[in-house]
């Protein structure tokens, strides 16, 4: 199916993953961080939500909240649900699961991928091993069987020689091959979600394309839910269907991916538009502008809007009171009190 082309109806109505106000702290001795405060977004069948947003925002935390991965960070879920509908139709509140159920629920229903796959594949296993594991223990694959799988596994996420392959150690494969293994590892249950947390950050730019190139297309093949979280508003278009913009741990604006970045609604999105240099024909590259001042700490949250000490609409009132996410039009969302002026 082409990238973008519409979902039939039935399908594209069903959230996979319904997140509800979620909240979550990390209690310091400097006070409590409100890493994510307050989030809600849905994530339907066959479709990609790019979350998006300088560094620090919440985007982490958000993804590792729905793995319930958060373990030893010491951070609590502080309020809020996230809903799952599994394969067999049921919905499960993540938030709420013992950890035993949601050991049954990693891989099989949902998987994450991260920036760095070194940090997460294990050293001193074959990577063949590590791509047959989660289909021994949720699929109850043979050892033989598993093998078959985990060399299926690694041609379909575009690596050559998959007989050969399986038993080499990670240290032996490139960046962009090893996160092609994630991609398997992840991939390997068919996971009705997958959580791919800055997958290219540490790749460099053609290995990047390609990366995104195979996550779109495994995606789009299997029907997949995806999060795609970045920092970096140009991979957006190329990956999302639909985006969330965080900004200090709270979404300010959502909406289509053509429609977000040709229209923003929020200031702060507008702003990250103009940071990306827009290479004009026959001209040199523009520098990029970063935008001014620094996001709040999660420790000191300004009063109001969170994003008014930078932003250049900001007026007395914006300081006054926290906008609410108001729905501005069928399937955008917006948190700024000037959005009719900025969005028009
Ligand atoms: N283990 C932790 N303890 C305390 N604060 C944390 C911890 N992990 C993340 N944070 C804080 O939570 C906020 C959000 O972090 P994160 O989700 O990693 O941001 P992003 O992924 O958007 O760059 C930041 O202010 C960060 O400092
Ligand atoms: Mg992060």
């Amino acid at each position: 199916m082409a990238k973008g082309a519409p979902l039939p109806e039935r399908d594209s109505q069903r959230p996979v993953l319904d997140v509800r106000d979620l909240k979550t702290f990390f209690p310091t001795d400097a006070g409590t961080v409100r890493a994510v405060n307050g989030v809600s977004f849905v994530v339907r069948e066959g479709e990609t939500l790019a979350i998006v947003g300088e560094s620090g925002s919440g985007k982490s935390v958000t993804g590792l909240t729905i793995m319930r991965l958060l373990g030893r960070t010491g951070a609590e879920i502080a309020g809020g649900e996230i809903w799952l509908t599994r394969g067999d139709g049921q919905r499960v509140d993540l938030a709420r699961q013992p950890e035993a159920a949601m050991e049954r629920l990693r891989g099989s229903e949902i998987a994450m991928i991260f920036q760095d796959p070194m940090s997460s594949l294990n050293p001193v296993f074959p990577v063949g091993d590590q791509i047959a594991e989660p289909l021994r223990l949720h699929k109850g694959l043979s050892r033989r069987a598993a093998r078959a799988a985990a060399i299926e596994l690694l041609e379909l996420v575009g690596i050559s020689d998959p007989a050969q392959r399986v038993d080499t150690f990670p240290h032996q494969l490139s960046g962009g091959m090893r996160q092609r293994i994630m991609i398997a590892i992840a991939l390997a249950c068919e996971p009705r979600l997958l959580i791919a947390d800055e997958p290219t950050t540490a790749l460099d730019v053609t290995v990047q394309a390609q990366i995104i190139a195979l996550l779109r297309e495994l995606q789009t093949r299997r029907r997949m839910a995806m999060i795609f979280v970045t920092h970096d508003l140009h991979l957006v278009g190329d990956v999302a269907d639909r985006v969330a913009v965080m900004y200090a741990s709270q979404v300010v604006e959502e909406g289509p991916v053509a429609d977000v970045l040709s229209r923003p609604a929020h200031p702060y999105t507008r702003a990250l538009l103009s940071c990306i240099p827009r290479q004009q024909h026959g001209q040199p590259r523009r520098r990029m502008t970063p935008i001014p001042g620094t996001m709040p700490s999660a420790l000191a949250t300004p009063h109001g809007c969170r994003f008014h000490p930078r932003c250049a609409f900001a007026e007395d009132r914006c300081a006054a009171a926290l906008p609410s996410l108001e729905s501005i039009a069928p399937q955008r969302t917006a948190r700024c009190i000037r959005w009719r002026e900025i969005w028009s």
